[in-house]
């Protein structure tokens, strides 16, 4: 199985994933702040992973902080996870796995401060175990959503590199899989950064998975030919009304699929369900620097100084989206109350 995070010796251990496809290695961070540096620069990428990467970052942190009062400590280390919060705002995994590390601080009587260390290096550890538990759980929920035969589009990568493994949109396939159904996957090139021609094209390959890589123009003309029966997408955030903002291009896609009748899934756990945002509206969208559409790597393919608008994200509309698919089963609309029933832990 594919482990895109661990922690090793007191580091934290991830696949660098700007160097694949073509070369398999990992980058080993030292202290928080290059934990930081790799969520920016997206070696770890995709909502669930940033989550796992934030919560080892801030363990990092608290490892190498000196010999504190436990008031000083509980500060040190909020201004570590403060600092880690900065990294990329969208992806509410980011959010969430924090304030359960700064939980494990807060609720602590514990004055001993290496106990205190070793409880968080033991918390972070257990939202990336819990991750593949719950992307497994997904992928069971889902998969009777696909038929034998049936060809999936995806776009970005919502794999196991996008996760602590196994992946979300991506684990609902490797789960069909499992259960013997045969299927197809187009998979969307993913302009600019090309999470799906670099990352999910690998993964399927790896997994022997029969795919297809497509540019993102090509979609709408596959849809019209009738050659996708089904869409899924994972989510970098759904608010309390079902809308999503997932990787740039997801909302086309949507308009695309009610156009041709197809339906539209996405998959996410519920740690990228905010609902203390009313609808997608609220959401704040990552701009990247305009290298990312200005050049490839380092060939540059736009006139130098090209003026460039790059958000990172989009928000699909909940009336767009057939039905999501979490750990707990699958949502179907209205959203607005089979999500709030979800987090009363009610029925959906
Ligand atoms: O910019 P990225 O690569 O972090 O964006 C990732 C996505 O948009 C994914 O689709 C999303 O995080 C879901 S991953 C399970």
């Amino acid at each position: 199985m594919i482990k895109t995070i661990f922690w090793k010796n007191n580091t934290v251990v991830l696949i660098d994933q700007n160097a694949l496809p073509l070369v398999e290695q990992c980058v080993t961070c030292k202290s928080y702040k290059e934990v930081i540096s790799c969520i920016k620069d997206l070696t770890v990428r995709g909502a669930p992973a940033i989550g796992v990467a934030a919560a080892m970052g801030a363990a990092l942190g608290a490892f190498h902080l000196p010999s504190l009062s436990p008031e000083k400590f509980r500060q040190k280390f909020f201004d570590i996870c403060n600092e880690i919060a900065q990294a990329r705002p969208t992806a509410r995994n980011l959010f969430w796995a924090l304030e359960r590390m700064k939980k494990v601080v807060a609720q602590q009587n514990e004055v001993n401060q290496k106990r205190l260390v070793k409880e968080l290096i033991a918390e972070a550890k257990r939202i990336c175990t819990e991750d593949i538990e719950i992307n497994r759980l997904m992928g069971k929920n889902g998969s009777s959503l696909f038929a034998d035969g049936d060809n999936i589009l995806t776009h970005c990568n919502a794999g196991a590199l996008a996760t602590a493994g196994y992946g979300t949109a991506l684990g609902v396939i490797r789960a069909a899989k499992e259960q013997g159904k045969k299927l197809h996957v187009y998979v969307d090139e993913t302009r600019p950064v090309l999470q799906g021609a670099r990352l999910t094209a690998w993964e399927l390959k790896k997994e022997r998975i029969p795919y297809t890589l497509i540019t993102d123009n090509m979609a709408g003309f596959l849809m019209q030919q009738g050659r996708i029966d089904r869409i899924i997408v994972g989510a970098d955030r759904i608010t309390a009304n079902g809308d999503t903002a997932n990787k740039i291009g997801t909302y086309a896609l949507a308009v695309l699929a009610k156009e041709h009748r197809i339906p539209f899934y996405v998959a996410a756990p519920l740690s990228t369900i905010d609902i203390s945002l009313k609808t997608g509206k609220s959401i704040p969208i990552e701009e990247r620097k305009s290298n990312e559409v200005t050049h490839f790597k380092r060939v540059q393919s736009a006139p130098a100084g090209a003026k460039v608008y790059n958000p990172a994200f989009d928000i699909t509309p909940a009336r767009l989206i057939t039905t999501i698919i979490t750990e707990k089963g699958i949502l179907r609309k209205p959203y607005q109350t089979s999500i709030a029933r979800l987090h009363q832990g009610g029925k959906r």
